[in-house]
């Protein structure tokens, strides 16, 4: 007869799973469950304090629906998804950063030609990306596929504004013979994370802010190179220093440069101030599936 006590509880749960088939299996759950009694017995929480855990788990699944993710959003506050993706990335020097795709990219962008504007009438400063897409050994790709979307100058992106029946604030583009690119935009602005469910609550007990430092997101993609989901970040931006989920990486901050009105990059004259931010990307050959 086994006798269950505080002291062999663990190594009873683990050894309830040796007959794991799947090797893979057996590693995750073993490890969950040692991380998870680990836990318990450093933080010894009341049975009210783990009930008040279960409620919050349970609020963070009801809140999830097709588009809204609470879960994801707890793992980028929490810093996992930057850890998820940084294992996942390792990239040798020189090549392009990836950080957090967000919950915000949606399929089937509409395809823009060389210089055309996502911006399509949204509220904003007027701002114009360039840059090449180019191999680690600096070679320009021809065909290279960026799709890009950000918030427009309210801070919303085209989802979070219900009365927008259109895409807005994205778009696809290809790189021309040379891997260069051309886009015009309006100027991204910092803006917060959606607050109003338990990750909001989360954030607010724990004394944290929300916002994430103005960005731009990408996946830069081309035949035969990894593609590179990652964004480009304004400099200056004040949350730069403590972007709610983590997923700043100095080599994707940017300056973008004021300019007077007169002859913008595309040719066209401008009328107003403008911005414009200049960056390459550098792929590296697809000889691994990351
Ligand atoms: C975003 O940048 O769109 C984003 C990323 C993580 C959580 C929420 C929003
Ligand atoms: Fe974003």
């Amino acid at each position: 007869m086994q006798n269950l006590t505080e002291a062999n509880l663990t190594d009873v749960v683990l050894g309830s799973h040796a007959g794991t088939r799947d090797a893979r299996l057996k590693q995750i759950m073993s490890s969950f469950i040692r991380h998870a009694h680990a836990f318990v017995r450093e933080v010894e929480p009341t049975e009210a304090e783990w009930f008040e855990a279960i409620k919050f788990l349970t609020a963070v699944g009801h809140k999830c629906d097709d588009k809204r993710q609470e879960f994801i959003l707890l793992s980028d506050t929490l810093g996992v998804s930057m850890l998820v993706d940084a294992i996942n990335h390792r990239k040798p020097a020189g090549a392009t950063e990836t950080t957090v795709f967000g919950p915000f990219h949606r399929d089937g962008a509409p395809q823009k030609q060389f210089g055309e504007s996502i911006a399509d009438g949204a509220n904003g400063d007027p701002a114009w990306v360039s840059g090449n897409v180019l191999t680690a050994d600096g070679k320009p790709i021809d065909g290279a596929e960026l799709d890009v979307w950000q918030v427009d100058g309210d801070g919303l992106y085209d989802v979070q504004r219900p009365e927008l029946k259109k895409m807005q604030m994205r778009g696809k583009f290809r790189t021309d013979a040379q891997g260069r690119f051309l886009l015009r935009t309006v100027k991204p602005v910092s803006y917060s994370i959606p607050t109003d469910g338990p990750v909001g609550a989360m954030l607010n007990a724990t004394g944290r802010h929300s916002f994430r430092p103005a960005h731009i997101h990408m996946i830069v993609s081309a035949p035969g190179y990894q593609s590179v989901t990652t964004h480009i970040f304004v400099a200056g931006d004040p949350y730069l220093e403590s972007d709610a989920v983590f997923a700043v990486k100095s080599s994707l901050v940017v300056d973008f440069k004021k300019h007077k009105p007169g002859t913008a990059p595309d040719g066209s004259t401008a009328s107003s101030n403008y911005w414009t931010a200049v960056y390459d990307f550098r792929l590296i050959p697809n000889t691994s599936n990351k």
